[in-house]
């Protein structure tokens, strides 16, 4: 019997995604005016980055992942047909993403309406994202494992990352493999083509200082988190 796709990764970010989500808004929550010279900036770089990698995350979901479930399995259709609503409704809220985390950070607007805006953005794409990967999670990605044999699925990644934008590298790379576990982060350098890896290597620990001056004393309650991977891989078809 074929192996079933290792879908672990593509969890992985489901689950960087809710985390970031939940501590960006309290970031935004917490913030305060004195902070707009230094962690504010931080947060908004940071912002910008994030904003990148949602948007090349559902473009490729849209336009490779989706369209092939689709044509493979007609019963997910309904599920596809909200999960793509949704990823309107997201890119609605990054339009103005960025803008107000910058806004956030600027001396020359006024702060008060600045954090209610970033807020209020932050917030919408928390409590969107955290319904939207419960279904991916649950209805979309155990697809794979009952209908796609590892080397399909691989392809199909393998098309995902080839139609992938170049752009935002130095964010995307470095917040793709911090969401991995150390197992996979190897099993995924490894396969990497050499600028890939370079790229990693590179700039890892720029973006670690970023997250961490961005999110320096903001906690969030984790513990409802489900497992980043709901159920081991069952038996295909
Ligand atoms: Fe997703
Ligand atoms: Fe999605």
């Amino acid at each position: 019997m074929e192996p079933t796709p290792d879908l672990t990764p593509y969890f992985a970010i489901h689950r960087k995604q809710l985390v970031d989500t939940r501590r960006y808004a309290r970031a935004v929550e917490q913030a305060t005016e004195h902070e707009r010279s230094d962690r504010l900036r931080s947060l908004a770089r940071w912002a910008a980055g994030f904003a990148h990698e949602l948007d090349e995350h559902h473009t490729v979901e849209d336009a490779i992942f989706f369209p092939d479930v689709r044509s493979r399995v007609p019963s997910a259709a309904a599920v596809l047909d909200g999960l793509e609503e949704d990823h309107v409704v997201v890119e609605d809220l990054l339009g103005r993403w960025t803008q107000v985390a910058a806004d956030l950070a600027d001396a020359k607007v006024p702060f008060a309406p600045a954090k209610a805006a970033a807020l209020a953005v932050a917030t919408g794409l928390r409590d969107l994202l955290d319904q939207h990967l419960e279904v991916e999670d649950r209805d979309l990605l155990p697809l794979f494992w009952r209908h796609y044999t590892a080397s399909e699925y691989d392809a199909l990644h393998d098309q995902a990352v080839k139609g992938g934008n170049k752009q935002g590298l130095a964010f995307t790379i470095p917040w793709y493999m911090a969401a991995q576990d150390a197992e996979h982060q190897a099993m995924i350098a490894a396969r990497s083509p050499l600028p890939v890896r370079v790229l990693w290597y590179a700039t890892r620990g720029r973006f670690a200082r970023l997250e961490q001056a961005a999110f320096a004393d903001v906690e969030v309650d984790l513990s409802d988190l489900r497992p980043v991977v709901p159920q081991p891989a069952s038996s295909r078809r």
